[in-house]
């Protein structure tokens, strides 16, 4: 507790995952306008298993947090299209359970979701009201826990974001630059098109909306800029190279995504506009270029 005695449990579920790492990372020692002292309970899937949704409220009520950041879901996205069941209770039911839980004890739940619940139809940035049309299952799981959360519990908040990366966890960069020390060249897609996120610079803007608690429900937030993957995997082998992470640059070659057939179907153009987010929580925009040389930074000292 703080002088003035007030103090913050917050929960973070999925605690083993990129956001899960970076919100423990980046937690703040006191949050609010009056200050309080701040407290991670962070559980990974072993201690709050999002599988089984009516085991969860018994959970929550052990640990009685003053605050829930839902940083746990079902994010394979390809294998989620032949394991509908399993996506929509991790992403859908679950936050069903834990926004009720939320409502009863009415503190706030921050409920992370995605680029993907657009159809990608558009080309210029998505708006945090704009029309859902989510295309695969786990897009539509996630709109449903999105509808789950706003539905169930009345200070709740939607935070969508894409294309999430990390020193700590699998992803993309990660994948680069496996393949890189591994290929001469490679084809990367260049007709899908959004914005990489540095899981670090997300889980700051989580612990800002916590902090603020604006009005607004529905968030966006990516780093800013705007890529394709192969424009993502040109900056990746060039930075990584400059830091002395790679020893060469492989040949990267623009395919389409119809080269690389997947089994869940991707939004062509997935760009959030994250103006009022800025504006709202005060945050200063970084992009994704810098964010993507502060995230090689913090491997390289990983890996030393
Ligand atoms: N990664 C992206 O590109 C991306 C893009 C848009 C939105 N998002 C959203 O951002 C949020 C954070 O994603 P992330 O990038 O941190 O994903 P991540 O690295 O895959 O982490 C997800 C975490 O959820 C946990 N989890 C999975 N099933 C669970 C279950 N049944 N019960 C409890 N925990 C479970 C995983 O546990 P284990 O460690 O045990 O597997 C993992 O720690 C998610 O809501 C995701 O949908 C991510």
């Amino acid at each position: 507790m703080n002088e003035e005695g007030t103090s913050m449990k917050v929960l973070i579920s999925g605690a083993n995952g990129q956001l899960g790492y970076a919100l423990q990372k980046t937690a703040p020692t006191v949050i609010g306008n009056n200050a309080s002292a701040v407290s991670v309970i962070a559980l990974t899937r072993a201690d709050f298993d999002l599988s089984k949704p009516e085991a969860l409220a018994a959970i929550l009520d052990t640990y009685k947090p003053d605050a829930i950041i839902n940083a746990a879901a079902y994010t394979a996205v390809d294998k989620a299209e032949s394991d509908q069941a399993s996506a929509n209770t991790v992403n859908a039911l679950a936050v069903i359970s834990i926004a009720q839980w939320c409502e009863q004890q009415k503190i706030p739940l921050i409920q992370v979701s995605t680029d993907f619940v657009f159809d990608g139809k558009k080309s210029s940035p998505y708006l945090p009201d704009d029309h859902a049309n989510p295309i695969g299952t786990y897009a539509k799981t996630k709109c449903a826990g999105e509808r789950a959360a706003l539905e169930n519990c009345s200070s709740s908040y939607v935070v969508r974001t894409g294309w999430v990366y990390c020193e700590q966890g699998a992803n993309f960069v990660k994948t680069m630059l496996r393949l890189g020390a591994e290929r001469e060249s490679l084809g990367v897609v260049t007709d899908q098109v959004g914005t990489p996120t540095y899981a670090v610079n997300l889980a700051k803007m989580i612990w800002a909306l916590l902090s603020v608690r604006p009005e607004q429900k529905i968030f966006h937030f990516s780093d800013a800029g705007v890529a394709s993957w192969y424009d993502f995997a040109v900056a990746i082998f060039n930075e990584a190279k400059a830091q002395g992470l790679l020893t060469s640059i492989p040949q990267v070659k623009p395919i389409a995504t119809s080269d690389y057939p997947t089994p869940a179907q991707r939004p062509a153009y997935s760009v959030l506009d994250k103006t009022q987010t800025w504006s709202e929580l005060n945050i200063a925009p970084d992009h994704w270029q810098n964010a993507l040389s502060s995230m090689l930074d913090e491997y390289k000292k990983q890996q030393n």
